[in-house]
């Protein structure tokens, strides 16, 4: 394992994520490719990463990179300010020009769209047309798409739904056209559910999990740091294969923290956080809380087969509460990071105290 310097800080080898991303861009594009993951897991890095040390460095590929994350997005018009910018000369011969944050269109066509008297996502293909008739490679990455929910296109037609408008562009650019890679990132399962549960959209995406660090990676990692077996182990205990938490202990140790004491102070804070949200629920769904904690104790997850609705919906609170992790591919619970075991076992012997 290599411990690289990236973006100023350390970058722990995801080899294996590596290789597929830039395989899969290898590839024509014929399907959008949805990231998924517990929190925090490293989704963004890892692409980020594959873009900075591979596509960019290539020059056949062109790239776009969206982050919805660091941006306000409250309507169409300001959707359209933030990602869109009139440039002199169409975005095709003004590569270079823009950023990679943000897509070109001529001056006459910009103020076309604003006023809605073209279809944006119909003149974006246009331009990718000539991208690609010049032999370029088209990526186009959206972290944090989940943040167009709630946006709507209102014109003479009506109302339409943004996120709608944009993911049927994001099927005709890859299924259809095979004009760019779209890979999509998202930290809202729930969100992944309803893409998945959507019949047309799981038949024109595929779906990839980025999870934390397995075992072993933690333990290479660890050894690498100069952590004793003992450590290490424990560790692994509390904190799984989770980056930063990793990242965080690392520098408390080095600090002179104790590292058990710290571990604690952890697993304790993921249990306040835990009794501080079931506060909201009734007796009876504290009940079933406690059968699903006992299970993810047990087993590492909790399983989601034939489970009803109410139930369901009762463990998606957690998930977006990013205490517990919903995979709707596997159709299992997962705490957000091992942490969350260690808080729900101190629930579990709290509750059996009362
Ligand atoms: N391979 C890695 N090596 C070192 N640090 C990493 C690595 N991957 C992620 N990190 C660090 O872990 C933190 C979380 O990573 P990142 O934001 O990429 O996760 P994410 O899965 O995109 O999170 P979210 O669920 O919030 O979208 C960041 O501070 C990042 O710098
Ligand atoms: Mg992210």
């Amino acid at each position: 394992m290599r411990i690289e310097t990236y973006r100023r800080a350390p970058f722990v080898d995801r080899e294996e994520e590596v290789e597929f991303f830039v395989s899969w861009f290898q590839e024509v594009p014929q399907r959008i490719l949805w990231v998924y993951g517990p929190k925090s897991s490293g989704k963004t890095t890892v692409v980020a990463y594959v873009i900075d040390n591979y596509l960019l460095k290539n020059k056949k590929f062109w790239i776009k990179y969206f982050n919805l994350r660091e941006t306000l997005i409250s309507s169409y018009e300001s959707f359209i300010d933030t990602f869109f910018v009139e440039v002199e000369k169409s975005e095709s011969e003004a590569v270079g020009k823009v950023g990679i944050n943000v897509f070109g269109f001529s001056g006459e066509i910009y103020q076309k769209i604003k006023k809605k008297q073209i279809n944006l996502f119909k003149t974006f293909i246009e331009e990718l047309e000539r991208l690609v008739k010049k032999k370029k490679r088209c990526v186009i990455v959206i972290d944090e798409i989940q943040k167009l929910r709630d946006i709507y296109i209102k014109n003479g037609n009506g109302e339409r739904e943004l996120l709608k408008e944009f993911l049927n562009f994001c099927v005709s650019l890859t299924k259809e056209r095979h004009l760019s890679h779209v890979v999509i990132l998202t930290s809202n399962t729930i969100f992944i559910e309803r893409i998945y549960n959507d019949a047309r959209l799981k038949e024109t995406s595929d779906f990839v999990k980025i999870d934390h660090l397995k075992k072993e990676q933690v333990k290479e990692w660890l050894k690498i740091e100069g952590l004793s077996k003992k450590e290490i182990d424990l560790v692994w205990e509390y904190l799984g294969g989770s980056i930063p938490r990793i990242l965080k202990v690392l520098s408390q140790v080095k600090n002179g923290k104790n590292l058990k004491e710290f571990l604690e102070q952890e697993a304790w804070f993921a249990y306040t956080e835990i009794d501080e949200f079931l506060a909201e629920f009734k007796d009876e769904e504290v009940e079933y809380f406690k059968s699903v904690a006992e299970e993810i104790v047990e087993k590492g997850y909790y399983s989601l087969e034939g489970l009803k609705k109410d139930k369901r919906e009762f463990l998606a609170m957690w998930a977006e509460r990013e205490i517990l992790f919903y995979d709707p591919l596997e159709l299992k619970i997962f705490p957000n990071s091992k942490i969350y075991v260690k808080g729900l076992e101190i629930f579990l012997k709290k509750y059996k105290e009362v």
